[in-house]
């Protein structure tokens, strides 16, 4: 017998996966709870007012204790990183932390979302720590939406800045976030495509979602991933040209006349749960297994009380072998989805 049949091919070393077969990939981290925006699709002001009690900083993981969870996170087979909040860029001296994250053995990626408020600031001290890649929220180019949709705060031409800030610190790529509302924004759309394209800077689509409890979701505002990609088709055609990877959220679609990339993420209208494999964890370190997650699992509490690195893996592997989270394939068909007290998106990061 030839020897070498007794070797098993690094590749198909796996990690070990959920109740559901899948592997744990992506770790997202919130890293802070508060935002400088008040999106009402996220954080609508009626709810996160002057008053509402956001963590104490003493509450919420500090440096040392995030990079520790990330180096577990990796031993449990996590390979890429995400840092969001609320707004990561309100966490102070976030780049100290990024710089320790880039240079963790074992993760092949690190990315970080953002409003862009406060990016013309941070571009180019993220970029010297190491970050190679960022996403920046902007869901229109039109002021009198763009207040609407970020409840008050900011102003596109700040987001703008920020983001040539972040291309001339050399971030790319850049990507564009933008949450799809009905009557809301999808007017607005074909402008802020016609911004970026052929610059080289990826918008993305996302159906507006029912994360949390407190955006009062209304399903009529959803517009569905394929119909905006029809709408855009007319005006632009575009060709799908699939997803990279198992697990990528976002369905790329390229312009045929060479301009460039879109891509559209509709877990609304087509749940991908089946090739889910993102974590999250909280600012104040609970482990949540999925974004519509009722409840997570403390971290906090066993690695402020002194818990190995052994012990900290044996809990994030029991807790991730047992996961058979798969909310947006269910939720037509859970007739009381509204009623779940889920966890709010500024808190485990979106
Ligand atoms: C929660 S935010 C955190 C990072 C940062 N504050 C930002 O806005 O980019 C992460 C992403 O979630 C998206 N998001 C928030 N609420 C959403 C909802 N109800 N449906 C779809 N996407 C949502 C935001 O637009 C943003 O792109
Ligand atoms: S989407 Fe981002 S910017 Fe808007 S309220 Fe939520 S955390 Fe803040």
């Amino acid at each position: 017998m030839d020897p070498r049949e007794n070797i098993v091919p690094l590749t198909r070393v796996r990690a070990p996966s959920d109740a559901l077969g899948r592997p744990i990939h992506d770790l997202r981290i919130s890293v802070m709870d508060r935002c400088n925006f008040r999106c009402p699709y996220c954080m609508p002001r009626e709810t996160f007012h002057e008053s509402y009690r956001f963590l104490k900083s003493n509450e919420r993981l500090d440096f040392a204790e995030l990079l520790r969870l990330a180096r577990v996170f990796v031993r449990a087979g996590v390979k890429k990183l995400r840092i969001t909040g609320g707004e990561p860029l309100l966490r102070p001296n976030l780049s100290d932390l990024i710089g320790d994250l880039t240079s963790l053995p074992g993760i092949e990626d690190i990315a970080l979302t953002t409003n862009g408020m406060l990016l013309a600031k941070y571009a180019t001290e993220l970029k010297a720590a190491g970050l190679t890649r960022i996403t920046v929220s902007l869901d229109t180019l039109d002021p009198g939406v763009f207040a609407q949709m970020s409840g008050g705060f900011g102003g596109v031409a700040e987001v703008l800045d920020g983001i040539e800030h972040a291309r001339r610190a050399g971030l790319a790529p850049i990507k564009i976030n933008t949450v799809v509302q009905r009557g809301v924004n999808d007017h607005t759309l074909l402008d802020l495509i016609a911004h970026f394209r052929g610059t080289g800077i990826i918008v993305r689509f996302i159906e507006y979602m029912d994360v949390g409890t407190r955006n009062h979701w209304n399903p009529a505002l959803v517009v569905p991933s394929r119909e905006l990609a029809a709408r855009i088709h007319a005006r632009w055609p575009i060709v799908p040209r699939g997803r990279d990877y198992r697990g990528e959220v976002a369905e790329r679609h390229l312009f045929e006349d060479g301009a460039g990339e879109i891509g559209f993420i509709s877990s609304v209208s087509q749940p991908f749960c089946g090739d889910c494999s993102r974590a999250r964890i909280s600012s104040d370190g609970s482990f949540y297994t999925c974004l519509f997650a009722t409840q997570g699992m403390d971290l906090r509490g066993p690695l402020r009380a002194g818990a190995t690195d052994d012990e900290l893996l044996e809990l994030i592997r029991g807790v991730w072998s047992g996961r058979r989270d798969r909310y947006s394939e269910l939720r037509a068909s859970m007739r009381d989805a509204a009623a779940l007290h889920k966890v709010e998106m500024n808190y485990i990061g979106g």
